[in-house]
Formats: structure tokens, C-alpha cells, sequence
């Protein structure tokens, strides 16, 4: 019994050396700090609750027989946030890169495992050098059980993937199918090939960093969904933001109570949107003016940002907010922005968190790049995700919402609940100059009487009532009442049922 009981103390000790003090320091040397380190960081102290210590792998070819560590490079187990029971896995770089064998991928199977019993989130700190090149194929094998774990869970629990490292090869594959992405900046990479391979197959010269740094996955690709400054910062982020999000997908969202009155009036929105349709103005000014303390936690802040996503509260409760933004190309719709709403729109149905859509749009954006590219199939994945919705859907148009971009931005004909629109708003196929344009092609020359019919069909069409007059419009609204209207939709909605057809799945245009 003493004897095992010394033995626990020092596999214990052994565990918690991971890779040893001389890689501890390298670790903390490139600003990183420990696998164990971030966790007591992500966690509320003292609620971790270890499992795994003592797996070790069990290879024994390249001399690895001689070299265990237990634990093999992964710390697993669950704890919670704010009180809230999440499970964790940190990869240890100290110990083989944080690489993934065998029993590494075992542990991560098994906390997926229980956290798909219990319905809490998973939340993975990836710091790894990839397949654990010792083992071939039993660690392939590996990542392909978390992939289809990842999979299976995709819907019914939230998957968060924080990548604090490198993250190379096919092992990108396990984050890319969860929800959120995070990166830490300049010390975290994702690639499928390294730039040595770039290098000799394309003959392309280029650095970690800019092939799949924090930056570049920000604000080129798309696969990040925000960037941090360091590990401190990323944990107390991502603390932040698993609030908004529920334990899973048969239970609410937690509710968060606020001094902030839901019938909070706002003036200063009755001048937001300028008389003048080509004059742009900040639409992030309407979400934060409307939102509880005007706390807004933004996805993907710096890439397709001609359309706004993110997490808010409205009287305590957690919405999904997804807007045209008119400052960026007058806050059309195009490939990357429809694909980046339409991922967003459909997490949000998937845990029925409501979705506010706010509407400024002149359509989808035209050209030869956009049609090349497939416009029309990326288009169609946010009137899919739309149309598909059947969590609580508010729409408010502030100003322009015309032809086929109407419909998607969760119009009523998509089954939106509630359809709100400023007094400013102008609903039409297209925009008064255009359409005119077209109807009148007999005209070109007279400016004098395209300029009258111009003025005529912005009479006509260029306002809310056509659409109110048919019941589009659920309502025209004063801006400043805003948040009272949208609190008041909200609360109305909170029993909403609505079931689709059944079906194995649907076939979203990928
Ligand atoms: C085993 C590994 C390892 C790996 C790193 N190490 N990666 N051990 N398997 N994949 C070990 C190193 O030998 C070293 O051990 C320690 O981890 C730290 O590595 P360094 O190279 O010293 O660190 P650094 O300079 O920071 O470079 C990190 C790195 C580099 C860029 C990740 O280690 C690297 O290129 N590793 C190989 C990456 C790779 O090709 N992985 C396979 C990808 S394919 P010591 O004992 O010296 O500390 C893949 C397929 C997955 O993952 C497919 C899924 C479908």
C-alpha cells in the first residue's frame, strides 16, 4: 500500500513535469504558457478534475519503449466556467510536441464521450506537432475516431476549438469541424502543408505566419473566428465567451440578469440612417445601442466585413445578431460574407438561440469574380440557413432592403416571426436609379425626365408601406423604440415551437 501510494505521488509529479522543466522554459520562452497553466486559467480555480494521468502510450519502435510520460501529452478531464460543467482537453507540447498517438487520441475520445452523456461543451487547447510520427497509422487512427466524434457531437453539444500552437496536417480537421475557432497571435498556426512543402510543390516562399498565422485565418480565410493577443487573453476571452452559449442543444441558453431596462428608449438612433440612401453610417452603432450594456462579442471581427455577426443578450438573454454592415461595400452580399452568416445563422438554430437580423442591403454583390467564384451557391447557403431556421427569427430593415438579398435576410417568407422596419426603410427589387434605368431604357439621354421618374419610383417604392400593406412588415417602427420592440418580440417568442418535416437531412448547398 506504501508503496503504491509513493507511486502515485511520483507518476503525479511526473505527469505534472510533462516534457520536463528544460521544455517548460522553452514553452514559456515563446510566450506560450503550459498545457496544466491554461487550464487553471480557462477554469474556475480549483474545479478540475483530472482524468487519464496515467495513460501512456504504448509504442514501442524508435526507441519509444524507453520513453513514456504519463499522461502521453495531453491533459484531459472536466471543470466548469461560471459554474457551468464544461469538459477540456490542453495538448502538452513539452511532451512529444503535444503529437497525438494513440492513447492520446483514446483520452480526447473519452471526455468527447462523456460529454456527449451529460450534454456540456467541449473545449479543446490544441498545441500539438500533429500524428505522432512513431506511431503511423494507430495515430491516424486516432484523429479519425475525434473526427467523427466531432461530428456526431456537431448540433448537440458546442465544440470550441482554441488553437494556442501548431496545428499542421490533416490534425486541422478535428477544429475545423467545431464550431469556433480561436487563435492566439504569433505564437499558433494552422496549415494542411507546411511552407517546406508549399515551397517544393508550388514553389511559393512563405512563413508560418503568413501561410496560417492567427492574422492571416482572421482576415483571409475565414477559418478563425477571432484572434488574440496571447494565451491570457484567449483564455479570459473564451471564459467570456461560453456564456453566451448553452450546455446543449435541449436546454436554454443561460440567462444573465441585467440593470440595462428592456424599454431603455435610444433618440440618438432616430438619426442613424442618413436621408441620403448612398450615404453609408456604422451599423455596429445600432447593435451596440440596442444590445444590454452594450456588450457585443463579435465573430470574426476582421473578414467579411460587409456583414456583422455575434453574440448579444436582450433582457438577460442570449441572441445571435447578424447585420449588413452599409460601411463596407455599401453592405452587399457576397461569397464570403453569405458563407460566413450562414455558418453562424445555422449554430444559432442549431441551439435555438434566437437570431435578430438587421437589414441594409442593395443586393448581391454583381461581377464576374463573384459569379466565377459561385455566387449563387455560397448565396444560397444563408437563404438556406434562413429558411431552414426555426429558433425565434426578428428582422428589422433600417434602410435598404431590395431584390433577391430581401428575401435571404430572413424576410417574412422565410418564416421570420417578427418583421420590423424603420420608417427609412425601402423595400423594392432594386434601387429607384436602377430600376428606372431598365423600365425606361426608351429614355436614355433625358436626364431632366429620368431624374422625375427616378424621383416617382423612389415615391412609390423606396419606403416601408408597400410591404406593410401586405403584412411583410409585421410593423413600422420609431428607431429609438428599438430595443424596447425587439424585447418585447423576444419574450413573446420564448415559447415558440416549430418543427421541419422529417427527413435524415437536408442537402444545404455546400
Ligand atoms: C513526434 C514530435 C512531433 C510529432 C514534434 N515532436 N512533432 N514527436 N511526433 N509529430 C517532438 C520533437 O521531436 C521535439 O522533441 C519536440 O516535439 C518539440 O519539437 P521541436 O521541433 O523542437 O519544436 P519546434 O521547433 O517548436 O517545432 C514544432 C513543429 C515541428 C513545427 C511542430 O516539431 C514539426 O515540424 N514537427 C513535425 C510536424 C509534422 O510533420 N507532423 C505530422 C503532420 S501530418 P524533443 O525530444 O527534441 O523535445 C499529420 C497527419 C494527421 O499530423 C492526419 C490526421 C488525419
Amino acid at each position: 500500500m506504501q508503496d503504491i501510494v509513493r507511486q502515485l505521488a511520483e507518476k503525479r509529479a511526473a505527469a505534472e513535469l510533462g516534457g520536463g522543466q528544460r521544455r517548460i522554459d522553452a514553452q514559456h520562452a515563446k510566450g506560450k504558457l503550459t498545457a496544466r497553466e491554461r487550464l487553471e486559467l480557462l477554469l474556475d480555480p480549483g474545479t478540475f478534475e483530472e482524468w487519464d494521468m496515467f495513460v501512456e502510450h504504448r509504442c514501442v519502435d524508435f526507441g519509444m519503449d524507453e520513453q513514456s510520460i504519463p499522461g502521453d501529452g495531453v491533459v484531459t478531464g472536466y471543470g466548469t466556467i461560471n459554474g457551468r460543467v464544461m469538459f477540456v482537453f490542453s495538448q502538452d507540447f513539452t511532451v512529444f510536441g503535444g503529437s497525438l498517438s494513440e492513447a492520446h487520441a483514446e483520452k480526447i475520445c473519452k471526455i468527447m464521450d462523456h460529454a456527449m452523456k451529460v450534454g456540456a461543451p467541449v473545449i479543446g487547447l490544441n498545441d500539438s506537432g500533429g500524428a505522432r510520427i512513431q506511431e503511423g497509422v494507430a495515430s491516424l487512427a486516432g484523429y479519425a475516431n475525434v473526427f467523427q466524434r466531432n461530428v456526431l457531437a456537431s448540433g448537440v453539444i458546442p465544440q470550441i476549438s482554441m488553437i494556442m500552437g501548431p496545428c499542421a496536417g490533416g490534425a486541422v480537421y478535428s477544429p475545423a469541424m467545431t464550431d469556433f475557432i480561436f487563435m492566439v497571435k504569433d505564437s499558433s498556426y494552422m496549415y494542411v502543408t507546411g511552407p517546406e512543402v508549399v515551397k517544393t510543390v508550388t514553389h511559393e516562399v512563405v512563413t508560418h505566419e503568413e501561410l496560417g498565422g492567427a492574422i492571416t485565418h482572421s482576415t483571409k480565410s475565414g477559418v478563425a473566428d477571432r484572434a488574440f493577443e496571447n494565451d491570457v487573453e484567449a483564455l479570459f476571452m473564451l471564459r467570456r465567451f461560453i456564456n453566451y452559449l448553452p450546455a446543449n442543444n435541449r436546454t436554454p441558453p443561460p440567462f444573465r440578469p441585467t440593470p440595462d431596462p428592456a424599454d431603455r428608449s435610444e433618440p440618438s438612433l432616430d438619426t442613424l440612417a442618413p436621408e441620403n440612401p448612398s450615404k453609408p453610417y456604422d451599423m455596429k452603432e445600432l447593435i451596440l445601442k440596442i444590445v444590454d450594456d452594450t456588450d457585443f462579442f463579435e465573430l470574426q471581427p476582421e473578414y467579411a466585413k460587409n456583414i456583422i455577426i455575434g453574440f448579444a443578450r436582450m433582457e438577460g438573454y442570449p441572441v445571435g445578431i447578424v447585420a449588413n454592415q452599409p460601411l463596407v461595400l455599401a453592405g452587399c452580399l457576397d461569397i464570403r460574407s453569405s458563407i460566413k452568416a450562414a455558418r453562424f445563422v445555422r449554430f444559432c438554430d442549431c441551439y435555438n438561440i434566437p437570431i435578430i437580423t438587421l437589414v441594409d442591403v442593395p443586393g448581391f454583390m454583381p461581377g464576374t469574380a463573384q459569379e466565377y467564384g459561385g455566387i449563387i451557391k455560397h448565396g444560397a447557403k444563408l437563404l438556406y440557413a434562413y429558411a431552414e431556421t426555426t429558433a425565434p427569427k426578428i428582422t428589422l430593415i433600417t434602410r435598404k432592403a431590395y431584390g433577391g438579398a430581401y428575401d435571404v435576410m430572413a424576410s417574412k417568407h422565410l418564416r421570420g416571426d417578427v418583421n420590423l422596419a424603420w420608417p427609412s426603410a425601402e423595400i423594392a427589387v432594386m434601387g429607384p436609379k436602377g430600376a428606372v434605368e431598365i423600365i425606361f431604357r426608351n429614355d436614355r439621354g433625358n436626364d431632366a425626365r429620368l431624374a422625375e421618374l427616378t424621383e416617382e419610383y423612389r415615391r412609390k417604392f423606396a419606403n416601408p408601406f408597400i410591404a406593410g400593406h401586405r403584412g411583410y412588415i409585421d410593423d413600422v417602427i420609431m428607431p429609438r423604440d428599438t430595443r424596447q420592440r425587439i424585447c418585447r418580440s423576444l419574450a413573446m417568442l420564448r415559447g415558440k415551437k416549430l418543427e421541419n418535416p422529417w427527413r435524415k437531412h437536408g442537402n444545404i448547398p455546400l
